[in-house]
């Protein structure tokens, strides 16, 4: 798989699994755009992909948040002209029974995992449908295919991604 001249919003890939798929992607010769909610991750994951040879943007903030996701798409359209390739990957848990999980704790991980990738996809939708070219990933889970214990909110989000 080569991916040169393809760009590549990886989104939560500060750290753990999206900074696995950045490098990846950095790899195989995509330029990569390193979302994330901390600066000096998001940053590290960028030194170590230029280091490497890659090309790479950080772009701070939530997928939740409109404005700053509209800031990243335009700023990756500014350097590069392209969105080929979004992974809505940004995550968190909030794990508890459900008989003491709070709704804002409920609502804070739809709004994360579900919005938030709806948020991003709707930001490149008309790029890609314009380039007549564009892969979105969602990253869903085995607790939203199946369910799992103290995992109400991530698991109702995780199979909102399906549909
Ligand atoms: N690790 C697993 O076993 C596993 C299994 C199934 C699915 N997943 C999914 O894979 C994805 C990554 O998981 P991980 O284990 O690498 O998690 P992680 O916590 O290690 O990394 C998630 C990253 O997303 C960032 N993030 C959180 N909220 C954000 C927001 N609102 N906007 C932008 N960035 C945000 C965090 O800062 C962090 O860097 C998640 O969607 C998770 O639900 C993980």
């Amino acid at each position: 798989m080569l991916l040169k001249d393809r760009v590549a919003i990886v989104t939560g890939s500060g750290g753990g699994l999206g900074r696995s798929h950045a490098l990846y992607l950095a790899s195989k010769g995509a330029k990569v755009v390193v979302n994330d909610l901390a600066e000096a991750a998001a940053q590290g994951v960028v030194d170590e992909i230029v280091a490497a040879g890659g090309q790479a943007m950080a772009a701070v903030g939530s997928v939740t948040d409109v404005d700053a996701v509209q800031a990243m798409v335009d700023a990756a359209m500014q350097a590069w002209g392209r969105i080929d390739i979004l992974i809505n990957n940004a995550g968190i848990l909030r794990d508890k029974s459900f008989a003491k999980m709070t709704m804002d704790d409920f609502r804070l991980v739809v709004d994360v995992h579900l919005m938030g990738a709806a948020i991003c996809s709707k930001a490149v939708w008309e790029i890609m449908r314009a380039q007549d070219y564009g892969r979105i990933v969602m990253t869903t889970s085995s607790s939203g295919l199946y369910g799992n214990f103290g995992q109400a909110n991530y698991g109702a989000a995780k199979l909102a991604q399906v549909g």
